[in-house]
């Protein structure tokens, strides 16, 4: 047994001593032993968080040589070959689970390495992946890697504007996607909307389509494969590509304050090393559980806790391809019983709205199985906590609230199941090699225990992501700029008196709805697309099963009709970046709030959108005081 994994709070103790007084030897001496590295590194680390872009960079295990492939699929073969390793949950719960056991995955992944260099892919190259979660997604996403290209996964809900960005953000050769995607009763039109998409790309030579639902779609000669006939062609048998721990493993979009979103850089070694870290710590994970993640592989959980940590740990993982609420709103409860899910990870906005329901939805499931409840993605709130304990957990397993981020690629702060005290509503205390602080607004640290400010990490770890592709001095900007010498992460955290972390939300320009990430600059930019749109600000306020809705305040030019432009601002919206960012509330108003200098102030207006007219500050230094009267009058 690895002595990296902990199993008592003493031993939490001493790790997290060890491994602040000596990080490199600590992630060096787990490295060395539980990974199979082609060649060993020259260093451990070599870093600098400066603010300048040309000294900012981090290096893990530089001059090391492996296939995280190798580590997550080939070394579990002599051992584990005819274990599951992924059991498969269609969407319609009639369709029959599959069972793909680690020989399995081996073959599969290797026919579709294969069958991505047959249409072109080559190590370097970016492909991008934008697939409903089946089987062939991870299969993809895993050949990615064996052959060293990038995989760049857009999840399968996106638009075709913001699919063909991401597409050429990253100059993609390669797509691979689906003829539809089935979620509930309705079937997304993936190849349709990756059609369109394309046609405002000219770096993709390749589109390799899944046919999934029998959809009929169109086909365009000379680009467009069909996935079952390409692999049926491919060998089974592809040696892993060497990389180096520094070469680039996956891009993994998240949205910016500003317009564009940031896509993400995941290095193959460091990131090996700690998603297989923090799976096993955060989980507890023993041989023979059935572990469940319901993410999607199109975020970060997806790819760090449904295939890489746990396929690193020789698990058995469980892919679902649906939804919570279909065929009923007890599906997630009907699969825990049908497979006998030990571990259950899913977010707080799943739990809010599965709560609503008749309790009746839960009872007649056999929930007994489980023994490890987790969440992630956003502040739970302590109604949604006890819900989950007492009617899911039977108030007898623990529950681990995990924070991180897309950027961490792993997840930070936690409590360890059954090993480290759970407490509702806190994130608890850091992993081992995890450094923390809270930082004020003036850029000092905030010493003293029991405090609350902006959360900073002020040592590297070996899954942060090393730059923003294409933009290193967005990288350097947006993480390393507010704080010297730490990682900023846009969180405000409160500290108890015992150290433990309680995450209060973002402190930027990005507002979580539903667990996923949105920048309300990017969707300002839409809504001023909209012709009558003159001016326009977009908050966040609580929402009861969302944790956040999107609010936008909107002047209009000239007399147009503003019944009419709302409802085609929430159509342009979704049309244009996807269902998930449209405005529940739209708002028309004279004028917006502004500094003297002309910044409109979203402080005012995120009060207003949440109904707290107390504290709006001194409101006699705006430029337009005025507004604010008529803004409040005019809340929806
Ligand atoms: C928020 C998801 C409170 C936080 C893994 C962070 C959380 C953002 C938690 C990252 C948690 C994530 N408690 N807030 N347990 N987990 N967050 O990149 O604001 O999709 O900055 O990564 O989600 O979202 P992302």
């Amino acid at each position: 047994m690895s002595n990296f994994i902990v199993k008592s709070q003493k031993q939490y103790q001493e790790l997290y001593k060890a491994s602040k007084e000596n990080p490199e030897k600590f992630w060096e001496d787990f490295a060395e032993q539980e990974f199979i590295w082609y060649k060993k590194w020259d260093k451990v680390l070599d870093y600098s968080l400066s603010p300048n872009p040309d000294e900012l960079d981090i290096r893990w295990f530089e001059g090391a040589q492996l296939n995280i492939t190798e580590n997550c699929i080939d070394r579990h073969l002599a051992t584990k070959g005819e274990q599951t390793a992924i059991i498969f949950e269609a969407n319609d719960p009639n369709e029959k689970p599959l069972h793909i056991t680690y020989n399995e995955l081996a073959k599969n992944v290797n026919k579709t390495a294969n069958m991505l260099k047959a249409n072109g892919a080559k190590k370097g190259d970016r492909i991008c992946l934008y697939m409903p979660m089946t089987p062939e997604l991870a299969y993809a996403v895993l050949a990615c890697a064996r052959i060293g290209s990038v995989h760049s996964v857009v999840f399968a809900g996106f638009s075709a504007k913001s699919l063909s960005d991401r597409i050429m953000d990253a100059k993609c050769n390669v797509l691979i996607t689906a003829d539809g995607g089935y979620r509930g009763s309705k079937i997304t039109p993936l190849k349709e909307i990756a059609d369109e998409a394309l046609m405002s790309c000219d770096c993709v030579d390749k589109v390799i389509v899944l046919n999934r639902t029998n959809s009929k779609i169109a086909m365009e000669y000379g680009r467009d494969v069909w996935w079952q006939d390409e692999f049926a062609k491919a060998s089974d048998i592809c040696p892993a590509e060497v990389m180096d721990a520094e070469d680039m493993l996956f891009i993994l979009y998240t949205s910016g304050s500003t317009g564009k979103p940031k896509g993400m850089v995941h290095t193959c070694g460091g990131y090996m090393v700690y998603a297989n870290y923090s799976f096993r710590n955060v989980f507890q994970y023993e041989d023979g559980d059935i572990y469940w993640c319901t993410a999607d592989i199109g975020w970060i959980t997806g790819h760090s806790y449904i295939l890489y940590g746990p396929l690193s740990a020789g698990a058995t993982t469980v892919m679902f391809e649906g939804v919570p609420s279909y065929p009923d709103m007890g599906r997630f409860w009907e699969i825990v019983a049908k497979h006998k899910v030990n571990i259950f990870y899913t977010a707080p906005t799943a739990i809010r709205s599965l709560a609503m329901c008749d309790i009746d939805m839960v009872i007649k499931h056999d929930l007994s199985s489980l023994k490890t409840l987790g969440t992630v993605g956003e502040p739970i709130n302590l109604e949604a906590w006890e819900w989950y304990d007492q009617h899911i957990g039977k108030s007898n397993c623990p529950i681990v609230d995990t924070w991180w981020q897309t950027e961490t690629g792993g997840i930070m702060i936690s409590s360890l199941a059954g090993v480290t005290k759970d407490i509702p509503t806190y994130a608890t205390l850091p992993l081992p090699g995890i450094q923390p602080c809270l930082m004020d607004e003036s850029s000092h640290e905030i010493t003293q225990a029991d405090a609350e400010g902006r959360l900073c990490i002020k040592h590297p770890w070996p899954s942060m992501a090393r730059t923003i592709y294409g933009d290193h001095q967005r990288y350097a900007d947006t993480y390393f700029s507010s704080f010297t010498g730490m990682y900023f992460t846009g969180d405000g955290a409160k500290r108890d008196a015992k150290g433990n972390y309680r995450i209060t939300g973002r402190v930027d320009d990005i507002v979580i709805v539903s667990g996923h990430n949105l920048g309300t600059a990017e969707i300002e930019n839409v809504i001023n697309e909209h012709p009558n749109v003159a001016e326009s600000a977009v908050v966040g306020y609580p929402h009861a099963v969302k944790g956040n809705s999107i609010y936008a305040f909107i002047t209009l030019r000239g007399n147009s009709l503003e019944e009419s432009v709302a409802r085609e601002i929430k159509e342009l919206v979704a049309k244009t970046l996807g269902p998930i960012c449209k405005p529940e509330k739209i708002q028309i108003t004279t004028g917006l709030p502004k500094t003297r200098s002309g910044k409109i102030m979203r402080r005012i207006l995120r009060k207003v959108a949440a109904g707290e007219f107390e504290n709006l500050g001194d409101v006699s230094t705006l430029l337009n005081p005025e507004c604010v009267e008529d803004v409040i009058k005019g809340r929806v």
